[in-house]
């Protein structure tokens, strides 16, 4: 099941120089990269990518959280990218991510976990035509 993912390392992860570290540990799993930027986020792209929390207590800290400063956005593909992107970040709450996960290997707080990583492929689609509306080539290997 070859499949797209998004990924984000959030302000303090960018801000922590945890890029070249998160953007490491997948390519060393085996997925590739397909579009990378680092950008700040707007409140209506952030309102519409959190948009099933728009009600919950933390969301304006959420979004403020998110707007901090830059972060990084990218696309993985590769086989299980959703499930095993989503393991390789680890529980939301730092306090409950699996040691070896990057959020346990560098968050403490649920309100600073570092990274984002899509939920299921149908949010993943709908994340990357979000970040990313200029659109995303597929993978294609180099010239041979
Ligand atoms: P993320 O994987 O981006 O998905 C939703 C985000 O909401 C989550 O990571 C956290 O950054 C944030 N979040 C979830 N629960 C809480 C909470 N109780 N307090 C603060 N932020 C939260």
């Amino acid at each position: 099941n070859e499949e797209r993912s998004f990924i984000a390392v959030k302000p303090d992860g960018v801000e922590r120089g945890l890029v070249g570290e998160i953007l490491r540990r997948f390519e060393s799993r085996g997925f590739k990269i397909l579009a990378l930027k680092l950008t700040h986020p707007t409140k209506e792209l952030l309102s519409e990518h959190y948009g099933d929390l728009s009600s919950k207590p933390f969301f304006p800290k959420l979004l403020a959280y998110m707007q901090s400063g830059p972060v990084a956005a990218f696309v993985i593909q590769g086989k299980g990218a959703v499930k095993i992107g989503r393991a390789m970040l680890g529980a939301t709450n730092p306090q409950d991510s699996a040691p070896g996960t990057i959020r346990a290997d560098f968050a403490l707080d649920i309100g600073k976990n570092v990274c984002h990583g899509s939920d299921s492929v149908e949010s993943a689609e709908r994340e990357i035509a979000l970040w990313f509306p200029e659109g995303v080539k597929p993978y294609t290997r180099s010239v041979d």
